[in-house]
């Protein structure tokens, strides 16, 4: 059987991930949060762009009540293989001191944008902070990384699809596909 194939520029990604299985993923977190935070009225910090079409699967599953901040994390530049340095936060609107926030990411790449994060979160004195990311390049990221909620490992492949970009090309597509 051949495996479906997206092509952007002269880069051919092949289809790695199906929508079915990702979607299977944003309900299991929707699980966990619905039995952790059922009194705890979280903060969702689901992280831009990328997260979006992930999330959007999340919340439907979501029973319980939560607030939603939706932030932007710029890294500089346009970037393919490897992760700039994470320079502005955008959007961190509500007062999270004493909350329970959730990361929501699409991805964890080089880990700067959670290093990044998570020092503002423990700055902002919250109460405690889940990160969830759907995907985590293991292979990329220290130890002193700890993602509390991971979808899947994908090593040190580069991604398209499901919100995710190569130059803002490749967000539409409903699966995950891998740079050949
Ligand atoms: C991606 C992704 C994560 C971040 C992870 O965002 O959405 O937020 O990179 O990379 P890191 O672990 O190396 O910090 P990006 O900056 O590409 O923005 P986008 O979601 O708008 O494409």
């Amino acid at each position: 059987m051949t495996v479906p194939t997206y092509q952007i520029g002269d880069k051919t990604f092949r289809l790695l991930i199906k929508n079915d299985v990702l979607k299977q993923k944003a309900k299991e977190l929707a699980e966990r949060i619905n039995q952790e935070y059922k009194d705890k009225n979280p903060i969702l910090l689901p992280i831009l762009t990328g997260s979006f079409m992930f999330f959007a699967d999340v919340l439907p599953h979501l029973t319980i009540p939560y607030e939603i901040n939706f932030v932007k994390v710029s890294s500089y530049g346009m970037r393919m293989t490897s992760s700039a340095a994470p320079r502005a936060l955008m959007g961190l609107l509500l007062h999270l001191e004493n909350r329970h926030v959730i990361v929501v990411e699409d991805i964890v790449d080089s880990g700067k944008t959670y290093q990044f994060l998570s020092n503002k979160l423990k700055e902002m004195k919250v109460q405690s902070y889940l990160y969830t990311a759907l995907l985590v390049k293991k292979e990329n990221v220290s130890d002193e990384i700890a993602i509390d909620w991971m979808g899947f490992d994908i090593g040190k492949a580069f991604v398209v699809g499901y919100g995710m970009d190569y130059q803002e090309k490749g967000r539409h597509l409903k699966d995950i596909y891998q740079l050949v």
